[in-house]
């Protein structure tokens, strides 16, 4: 840990951001509270995503169950593929994700992808041991972990279930009923803020890995054919890219280019992705992300998730370390045809052609019946399999005799008693599978990186300092007023004379205008300055004695420290004007 990250984490703990649960149990890794500060800049954060991402863009927001059944992650692939690779040391017990061992101790950056034959090979030849007791690994083997909780669902274990391990499955198993809030017509997005659980090997660095964490997903369902992005919108917006090709190139760089030229010069394959990354950057800069610690990298090839085609992460640095906060993957069609090909539902659309079309189709005589008793009761299943086969593949019926797979028992049937002919009909439109972009956020990473990059020390100025000491510090968290988790804090110069109650008054009136208000008067007003500035609060309201004669306050702004006289009838108009900046 950083002395910046030290510092923080410490501040967290203190000032009510976040800290680790159930620690009066010990505490479990993996898993966070939001205390009172923190659990508003987390709302604040999903608002803000909500307003961009959800309302800006004209999706729907769905809530989903947290446990879905076995059946869901069977076709979703993660029942199968969603594994990290895992060694136990055979001295101390201790489980250690195999890929961090082999990054934290060798040059190797992507370990994440290598095969496990290789991992061993790695950890054999490197001679790493034990980061927790010292233990030689070499030898030992590394295993795949499956990262999803396992529960039951009701008494008894005939009904597994899991905890989801990402928010994005409730929607696509939905995509049924969905695609008709949406009347069948693509491009629609679906939306969804929640939990996401991962049974993690090794959780660390705070709010960065957990057990337990908030995504703020999007499906967007397109028509890969006809559907394009309103790239226009953000064709200008500059952007840090550091391509997959580059990271291959010894000499290569992230480079800075507009969604424009990354576009037309094919560094971004996707226009939906494109369009995503232009939106998303200018948003991280809105809830304070710094811009100067910010990129988008693209996936390896390796590094792809199951289910993804292409892929570009967005990064933040913090502490040295770039930290993904958000996938931006094109997943194409394979969730919506894996339900499709598992469940008993329609996981399509119809898609309209402008004029009908004509077109020749093969078909069999759907009766059967004439078939001797070989064919037992099957008869009707192998029409189904003849039609079928009429379908995709004619030529099969040039021949004597046409082969059908039934069950798994080969039934041959005579070509003249198939039926096989060619019939004229027309089509008004055909079902297509839609493709998803899925710009998937991670919101707890948001909120550490929000908060690292608003982290600053600096001098109290000489106006405000209270003490004699030329270098007396604050620490400010310069959060911007949208995600601050309060707007103003209200002082009352002393607490008697009066001015503690029009203080009250004051709150509570701006409180009724809808601003979420701190209330402070204890200690002096440089301390209460410096408590508010820890917190990012971005204004403060001091009643004075004055204020009992113009009924006027003080304003001070927490990046600049100045100070403005401003009257009461019209605080509430001039906070929402600085607000909105
Ligand atoms: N539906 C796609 C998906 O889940 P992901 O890259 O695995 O993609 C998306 O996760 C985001 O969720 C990541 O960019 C990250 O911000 C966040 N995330 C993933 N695992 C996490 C963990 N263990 N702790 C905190 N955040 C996590």
């Amino acid at each position: 840990m950083t002395d910046d990250t030290a510092r923080l984490t410490e501040l967290a703990k203190r000032r009510g951001f976040f800290f680790q649960s159930s620690e009066a149990y010990g505490g479990v890794a993996g898993f966070y509270v939001y205390g009172p500060e923190g659990a508003t800049l987390k709302e604040n954060v999903q608002d803000a995503w909500r307003d961009r991402f959800v309302r800006r863009e004209g999706h729907m927001e769905i809530e989903s169950p947290n446990v879905m059944p076995e059946p869901v992650f069977e076709a979703s692939g993660h029942l199968d593929g969603f594994d990290d690779m895992i060694i136990e040391c055979p001295e101390c017990g201790t489980s250690h994700r195999a890929d961090h061992l082999v990054e934290d101790n060798t040059d190797i950056e992507e370990a994440e992808s290598i095969p496990i034959p290789e991992v061993e090979d790695i950890i054999a030849e490197e001679d790493l041991v034990c980061p927790t007791c010292g233990t030689e690994l070499a030898g030992e083997s590394v295993d795949d972990f499956n990262l999803m909780f396992e529960t039951n669902i009701g008494p008894g274990s005939s009904s597994p279930g899991y905890l989801r391990p990402e928010t994005a499955q409730g929607m696509f198993v939905e995509f049924p009923r969905l695609k008709e809030y949406a009347r069948g017509q693509l491009p629609f997005g679906v939306a969804q803020v929640g939990a996401a659980y991962r049974n993690e090997i090794s959780p660390r660095k705070g709010l960065i890995r957990l057990r337990e964490f908030a995504q703020a997903e999007l499906e967007h369902f397109i028509d890969p054919e006809t559907d394009e992005p309103p790239l226009s919108q953000v064709e200008d917006v500059e952007v840090t890219l550091y391509s997959a090709a580059a990271q291959a190139d010894d000499d290569g760089e992230p480079t800075s280019m507009t969604i424009g030229d990354a576009v037309a010069e094919d560094v971004i394959a996707s226009d939906w992705v494109a369009y995503y990354l232009g939106v998303a950057k200018d948003w991280y800069a809105r809830i304070g992300v710094d811009m100067d610690r910010f990129r988008y990298r693209q996936h390896n090839e390796g590094e792809l998730a199951h289910y993804a085609a292409d892929c570009w992460d967005a990064e933040a640095e913090i502490g040295g370390d770039w930290i993904e906060i958000t996938g931006f993957a094109y997943r194409g069609d394979y969730d919506l045809s894996k339900h499709g090909e598992y469940a008993d539902e329609d996981f399509t659309v119809f898609k309209q052609y402008d004029d009908p079309i004509t077109v020749e189709r093969a078909t069999v005589d759907p009766d059967m019946s004439y078939l001797g008793p070989e064919f037992g009761g099957d008869a009707a299943a192998v029409a189904d399999a003849l039609e079928a086969l009429a379908e995709r593949d004619r030529a099969a019926f040039e021949g004597d005799e046409v082969t059908v797979e039934v069950d798994g028992d080969e039934k041959t049937v005579p070509v003249e008693k198939t039926g096989f002919g060619v019939e004229e009909v027309t089509e008004s439109g055909e079902h297509i599978t839609p493709h998803v972009v899925e710009p998937s956020f991670g919101v707890d990473r948001l909120v550490y990186t929000v908060l690292a990059h608003s982290y600053r020390e600096d001098e109290v100025s000489e106006e405000e300092s209270e003490t004699d000491d030329e270098d007396e510090e604050r620490t400010v968290l310069s959060l911007p007023p949208e995600v601050a988790p309060k707007t103003v804090a209200v002082f009352p110069l002393m607490a008697k004379d009066g001015l503690g109650e029009r203080a009250r008054e004051v709150a509570d009136e701006l409180r009724a205008a809808g601003f979420e208000v701190a209330y402070d008067e204890s200690g002096s007003i440089g301390r209460r300055y410096r408590r508010q500035d820890e917190v990012g609060t971005p204004f403060c309201v001091t009643v004075d004695y004055d204020t009992l004669e113009d009924d006027t306050v003080t304003v001070r702004d927490r990046d600049s420290t100045a100070q403005a006289r401003v009257g009461i009838g019209d605080l509430a108009a001039q906070l929402r004007a600085l607000r909105a900046g």
